[in-house]
């Protein structure tokens, strides 16, 4: 860090912190940034992001299972290896200690890895599924129709294993792109950006929607937007402070800095 942008970090996070000393409702978003430093790609990054190096219409849209799912099953069974060996990192355990201040703290995320509930936070809207579940692809005990697929065999040949009920091939249980986010995870999430005093954003682009719009949305309903991403996103100009610094450096930083200020009124 040049001592500009060391100032300038410094500063944004004493400016966070004294927003966060009168907050009472928090309300956090977190996207992939938020695990990049447990190792995980993040999407949109040039050269390392899965979409930079993947073209998501062959892998992660109903079309593209339907069209082969042994290829989108291989491409999610490799990223569920990936994630077999993270670790939370600094940042996801500074988001969990943030609830010993704020007890019903809701953190929402668009990260379908199972980090934060690793790292100890209790009240996650996860919007966009886990690669920890599988569900029928024909979801043919109603929607969703979950399955177990450690219970079933695994075709040789690498294809998803089939539905025990009907025999259509299993799938992650994660939303895809032409695909609604579950209505209720999604009004549960705009009731808490509804009634936030102030919403931390943390490692998100910003550019997929519904997701992008509960900044906008907590904004519009008087929350201050308190940013975390070392690069510009599309949430920045909405947000009162940005801290440009990487999660896991800024997070326990603004932590550390709360604690010295004194329990929350
Ligand atoms: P993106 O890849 O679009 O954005 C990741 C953001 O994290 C970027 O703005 C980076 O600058 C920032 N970032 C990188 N390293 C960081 C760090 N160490 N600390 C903080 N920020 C960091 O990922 P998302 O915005 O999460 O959807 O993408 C949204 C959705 O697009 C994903 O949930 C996924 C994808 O298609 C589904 O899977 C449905």
């Amino acid at each position: 860090m040049s001592p500009s942008s060391r100032h300038d970090y410094d500063t944004s996070l004493r400016d966070a912190v004294r927003l966060l000393r009168d907050c009472r409702r928090l309300v956090v978003l977190t996207g992939a940034g938020v695990s990049r430093e447990s190792g995980i790609a993040t999407f949109r990054e040039a050269q390392t992001g899965l979409w930079a190096r993947y073209d998501p219409a062959q892998l992660a849209t109903p079309a593209a299972f339907a069209r082969d799912p042994k290829l989108v099953w291989a491409f999610y069974q490799a990223r569920r290896e990936k994630l077999h060996s993270a670790q939370p990192n600094p940042a996801h355990h500074a988001l969990a200690a943030l609830e010993a201040r704020w007890p019903h703290l809701t953190l929402i995320t668009q990260n379908v890895d199972t980090l934060h509930e690793s790292a100890g936070s209790t009240r996650v809207i996860r919007l966009h599924g886990t690669l920890d579940a599988d569900r029928c692809s024909a979801d043919c005990q109603g929607s969703p129709t979950p399955v177990d697929r450690g219970a079933l065999p695994a075709p040789a040949d690498g294809s998803p294993p089939a539905c025990p009920h009907c025999g259509a091939p299993i799938r992650p249980d994660v939303v895809w792109f032409t695909e609604a986010l579950p209505q209720a995870t999604l009004r549960a999430a705009r009731e808490a950006c509804a009634s936030a005093d102030v919403m931390l954003v943390v490692g998100t682009s910003g550019l997929v929607y519904p997701a992008a719009g509960l900044p906008a949305q907590a904004h519009g309903a008087g929350a201050r937007i308190i940013e975390v991403n070392p690069e510009r996103s599309d949430i920045t100009p909405l947000a009162v402070v940005w801290i440009a610094a990487a999660a896991g450096h800024a997070l326990p930083a603004l932590v550390r800095l709360l604690g010295a200020t004194g329990p929350s009124a």
